[in-house]
């Protein structure tokens, strides 16, 4: 049974019971700021779980398309994916636990209206019950009706409790998991069903929730006026099982993709299956995504697109897959679902066209990364074995056959080159990579951003004068200023100030022309005109990251960082960037020593660009 026939099977079985079919939502929550995707079919529900009236009845079905990047490592295993489809049916203070289970195995065991499942391959599990909660002996009896006895299995909160977080509707669930094997499993213990499970032999299909109870913080406060049913099925596991497939990877989900990328990469599906895997899966997931309004970008639901893009690059790259090939595939996830999902067809072009862009982008980085790695060897190989050449901030000292930790390391940090392409890299040139040096040089570096967080480390600075202080913050703007007009690869590769001027050196791979640097410096000045202040906030480093703030280190940062942002009354953001230096309170006191001018952008190394900037009165 193909995909299609799947969820509309779905859709007309609950139909045909009462359920009026609502379309899905979009994948970024509309009025829910809390999460950054809808992680469920009950998400975009939540308003009408806790009881608000639905317009369109108690009765409803859909297929809801969800992004789950917390699993993001476990995409391309069998079951994993970032975005896929769940089936729903809900009942608002309808029915409850009989239909709702009745209603599951009906579906997926019927021949004629539903799935038509071996019945015999069917197990289940109930809640047991805790402090919150009684063991779930509603369930259990109508699912005795259903299935004999010793296939019901009952198990804690880990398994069988269901809530979004700490606040909302919550409740016992049951799951439905099917046999997967070619001979059967049969009977089983609890330990033995739990073995299968971990082996993926038996696979979760369906979850029925009975969201009964109401939690305030992480705590049951209470039952919910209305007792609601949420259940959720996974097409791609579904599919999988329907087409009796070791993964929906070679269904017709993903087939056709994962073929054509076959025909034109160096590796065959069979030897790299994950790499396939994570790009098919993520590239599928940036098409949505970005229909639904999610662009490649450095902030919230954008930083993961463009995570999941840069990812999709390295994975292709792993099997020898040209980018250019990425449009094609990005059209077949368009042609397959542009039906049922009709803005993908709408915004084809600006998918496309985002898609590519960053793509490019990203590879654009990766080159730039690799010309400075060759240039590294080239180094190497040059010098005799006295001679210190420079290299980023760090001496190249080590032996000619190996990358020394510290070089990996400003590799990887001032130049955004993956440490794992660093790795492969080396290998290909048969040298030696020092990973263990660089692994204890990143927790140096931890360390001593530990210190540097605490205000006692004053980084590339030669002192603190007001002047100094005014240069900093403007090198701060500066740095905005060049990522605004050259791009987000733009990193700042080293900074030195002096009461006269401010040296500082970016990754950039060409010349900046002077209309360009016109435009920075205005950038600069108009900032110091705003009336924009400093702020100075403490954030865990993955908030840091996902919100876009700008920094080049960030291995070296401990798990709070110090954001420093330049920020105007009407919230205009003109710089937020990680530091620990001192900066001017108030963005007009840089005015006192005059306007910032640039008076001098040349190159400094391979891959690095230098500015010289001073005040002008
Ligand atoms: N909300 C339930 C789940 O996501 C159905 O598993």
């Amino acid at each position: 049974m193909q995909s299609h026939e799947i969820r509309k099977r779905f859709l007309a079985f609950f139909e045909k019971r009462g359920h009026t079919i609502i379309p899905s939502a979009p994948l970024v929550p509309e009025n829910d700021p809390s999460v950054l995707f809808n992680t469920a079919g009950m998400q975009p529900l939540v308003p009408y779980l806790l009881g608000e009236k639905h317009p369109s009845g108690t009765r409803l079905a859909d297929a809801q398309k969800c992004v789950r990047t917390n699993d993001i490592e476990e995409v391309g295993d069998n079951t994993h994916f970032t975005f896929f489809e769940m089936l729903g049916n809900w009942s608002l203070g309808d029915y409850f636990k009989e239909d709702a289970i009745k209603w599951s195995y009906e579906f997926l065991t019927d021949k004629e209206e539903g799935l038509g499942l071996d019945p015999s391959r069917l197990y289940v599990s109930v809640f047991e019950g805790d402090e919150n909660a009684p063991f779930d002996t509603e369930a259990e009896s109508v699912w005795k009706t259903l299935v004999p006895a010793n296939r019901i299995y009952s198990m804690g909160v880990e398994d069988n409790w269901w809530s979004a977080g700490d606040n909302g509707p919550c409740g016992p669930d049951s799951e439905m998991f099917y046999d997967r094997t070619k001979e059967g499993l049969g009977d089983m213990t609890f330990e033995e069903f739990k073995a299968a499970d971990e082996r993926q032999d038996v696979v979760e299909i369906w979850n029925d929730v009975f969201m009964q109870y109401l939690k305030e913080d992480g705590v049951v406060v209470g039952e919910l006026d209305n007792k609601n049913i949420d259940t959720g099925a996974g097409i791609e596991r579904l599919t999988a099982i329907l087409q009796d497939k070791e993964s929906a990877y070679e269904t017709d989900l993903f087939a056709d993709v994962i073929a054509y990328m076959e025909t034109h990469a160096e590796h065959a599906y069979e030897d790299m299956k994950l790499a396939y895997r994570v790009f098919a899966d993520h590239i599928r997931a940036g098409v949505f995504l970005i229909a639904d309004g999610a662009l490649p970008g450095n902030k919230d639901q954008g930083y993961i697109v463009r995570r999941l893009l840069r990812r999709a690059v390295r994975y292709a790259q792993s099997i020898g897959l040209e980018t250019t090939h990425v449009e094609h595939v990005v059209h077949m996830y368009i042609d397959k679902y542009g039906s049922i999902y009709t803005n993908l067809e709408e915004k084809k072009e600006s998918i496309v066209q985002e898609i590519t862009k960053e793509v490019k982008k990203f590879e654009q980085t990766l080159k730039q990364g690799l010309k400075e790695f060759e240039r590294l060897v080239d180094v190497k190989n040059k010098r005799d074995n006295i001679a210190v050449q420079e290299f980023g901030s760090f001496n190249c000292t080590s032996r000619v056959n190996e990358i020394s930790a510290d070089e990996a390391f400003v590799l990887a940090t001032t130049y955004g080159f993956p440490f794992e392409m660093v790795k492969e890299e080396a290998m290909s040139r048969d040298l030696f990579v020092d990973e263990a040096g660089y692994k204890l040089l990143l927790k140096e570096h931890q360390a001593k951003s530990r210190t540097a967080a605490e205000g006692k480390f004053k980084g590339g600075l030669g002192g603190d004068s007001p002047k100094i202080t005014a240069f900093h913050t403007c090198t701060h703007l500066l740095l905005e200023g060049l990522r605004k007009e050259l791009g987000d690869h733009v990193n700042q590769a080293g900074s030195n100030i002096t009461d006269e001027r401010t040296r500082f050196d970016f990754t950039h791979h060409e010349k900046v022309d002077r209309e360009t640097l016109d435009r920075i410096e205005d950038y600069v000045n108009s900032a110091a005109a705003s009336g924009a202040r400093v702020h100075i906030e403490d954030m865990p480093k993955d908030q840091a990251q996902a919100e876009g703030v700008v920094g080049s280190f960030w291995e070296k940062y401990p798990d709070v960082v110090k954001v420093y942002t330049i920020k105007d009354d009407k919230g205009v953001i003109y710089s937020r960037e990680l530091c620990g230096g001192p900066h001017v309170q108030e963005a007009g006191e840089i005015q006192q020593f005059g306007t910032f001018k640039i008076t001098k952008e040349s190159s400094s190394s391979a891959g690095v660009r230098r500015i010289k900037a001073v005040f002008q009165d």
